[in-house]
């Protein structure tokens, strides 16, 4: 038996892709380990998105090299700085064998025989997004009670500050019959909530089995019909492809959750524009009131930059004004950080002083604002989905609709089940709370309905 230890970075998507790795060396016979020290086999799934997260990675690196000096020792670079960066990986840093891109790491037991047979190191940065999912093994690992489903990849759009489209490449859906069977094993294997991701997964058409293209909301509507799913998710939208059937799911699609993350960046339309993000302020606060006139249970979630090139005092004034008017019930803000490559970079940029101090401001009002969204569920009834046990004895940790975590005492045997939660204390990140009098699990038909 080999030992393979997998370190992930990013975002969700590289946390599916690094499974989907354990999946593909499991036939080579690696068994997964949760710390390098011991391992064979060492794979950083990296993310490019932001300076300190590619830093992350050398420094890491530097770490391995010491092991490997010690033991013999396989390190692979996956990810989006390994798409990134290529060849120039293995210059920096000669320590590692292996650099594979988000597209071709189907490829990695080939690399493996290659460096086996003492040819030195392995490089594959192609895009076949198609070929990846065509060669993945259907074998996987049980993801649990929540699990995570990639059904597009790769973005077209461009935005000026972002590496993605260069990292992961072109859009592109898959069929929706590879997705269904996915799911269906995912459910057999004891998932009841599966989150279906892409870095732009409103923008999915993939074909159908009528060979029509199919939107994200038919998608959506047709695995709903697996009887034991309970809950559907989705991550990360545009603004520009949330389409009217998928606003209409969120109003009659009981197992789609109340809850969506729809990144906006700024609210300032100058600098929206500067961006490339193609749509205005008013027209993103004209898109959520129609979500709310869909669904006023929807909470919605986003993501901010502070500091991007150009940006004024009036522009992150325009940006909290957005914020205020939208409350969100939770978010993520960041400094923008300048991407080799990208056309942002080249800008006249934001003093890193400026960068910070609006970061805080920002930061100050958004977890406000989370704050008295979780404030508002005090006392109230929901259906929490338990997806693992607490840290303290018998108690179990769960889902809200919301994707609050709820920590619920006595309720570990209630794992995989959605019971009824009454929410009794409100922390800034989660809620802790107590079973109702009926402990049995509800349909799941009737969750949406009974909030
Ligand atoms: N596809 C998603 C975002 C994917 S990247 C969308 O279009 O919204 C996740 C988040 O990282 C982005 O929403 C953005 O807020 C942040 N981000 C991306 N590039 C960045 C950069 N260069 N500097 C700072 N934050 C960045
Ligand atoms: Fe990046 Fe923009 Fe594509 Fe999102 S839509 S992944 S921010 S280029
Ligand atoms: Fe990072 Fe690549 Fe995801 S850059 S955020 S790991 S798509």
């Amino acid at each position: 038996m080999k030992k393979l230890y997998i370190k992930t970075y990013g975002c969700q998507m590289n946390v599916y892709d690094s499974a989907r790795m354990a999946d593909l060396l499991a036939p080579l016979g690696f068994t997964p380990v949760d710390d390098a020290a011991s391992a064979d086999m060492v794979i950083l799934n990296t993310c490019h998105i932001r300076e300190k997260a590619a830093e992350k990675v050398y420094s890491e690196l530097g770490r391995l090299k010491k092991l490997k000096e010690r033991r013999p020792m396989l390190i692979a670079v996956a990810g989006c700085v390994a798409q990134a960066e290529g060849a120039e990986m293995i210059a920096r840093q000669p320590a590692v064998d292996i650099v594979v891109g988000p597209q071709s790491y189907h490829r990695l037991p080939e690399m493996i025989a290659q460096i086996a047979r003492g040819t030195g190191h392995a490089l594959e940065t192609d895009f076949p997004a198609r070929d990846k999912f065509d060669a993945l093994p259907e074998e996987a690992a049980p993801q649990g009670v929540i699990a995570f489903l990639t059904v597009q990849e790769g973005c077209d759009k461009f935005c000026t500050f972002c590496v993605v489209p260069y990292t992961r490449g072109a859009e592109y859906s898959r069929p929706v019959t590879d997705i269904e069977d996915e799911a269906r094993r995912l459910v057999d294997s004891g998932a009841r909530e599966i989150t279906l991701l892409g870095q732009n997964v409103n923008a999915y058409r993939g074909l159908g089995p009528d060979g029509k293209r199919w939107s994200l909301a038919q998608l959506i509507r047709h695995l709903a019909r697996l009887e034991d799913l309970a809950r559907l998710r989705y991550t990360t939208s545009h603004p520009r492809d949330m389409t009217n059937d998928l606003i209409a799911a969120h109003a009659d699609e009981p197992k789609l959750m109340p809850f969506l993350h729809l990144p906006v960046q700024s609210g300032s339309n100058g600098i929206l524009a500067a961006m490339n993000r193609n749509h205005t302020a008013d027209e993103y606060l004209h898109l959520v009131e129609r979500i709310r006139a869909a669904n006023p249970d929807v909470a919605l979630s986003s993501d901010f930059i502070v500091g991007f090139p150009g940006e004024t005092e009036a522009d992150f004034a325009a940006t909290l004004s957005l914020v205020r008017e939208v409350k969100f019930s939770q978010a993520f803000s960041f400094k923008y950080s300048p991407r080799p490559g990208t056309p942002a970079a080249t800008m006249k940029q934001v003093p890193e002083p400026v960068k910070k101090e609006r970061l805080a401001i920002l930061q100050a009002v958004l977890t406000e604002q989370q704050r008295a969204f979780n404030r508002a569920c005090e006392g109230r009834m929901m259906p929490v989905l338990f997806e693992s046990e607490g840290r303290k004895r018998g108690q179990a940790t769960g889902r809200s609709p919301y994707l609050q975590p709820v920590h619920v005492e006595s309720a570990s045997h209630l794992i995989g089940e959605i019971s009824e939660v009454r929410i009794e204390t409100v922390l800034t990140n989660s809620l802790r709370g107590s079973l109702a009098q009926s402990h049995a699990a509800r349909p799941a038909q009737n969750e949406a309905r009974a909030l």
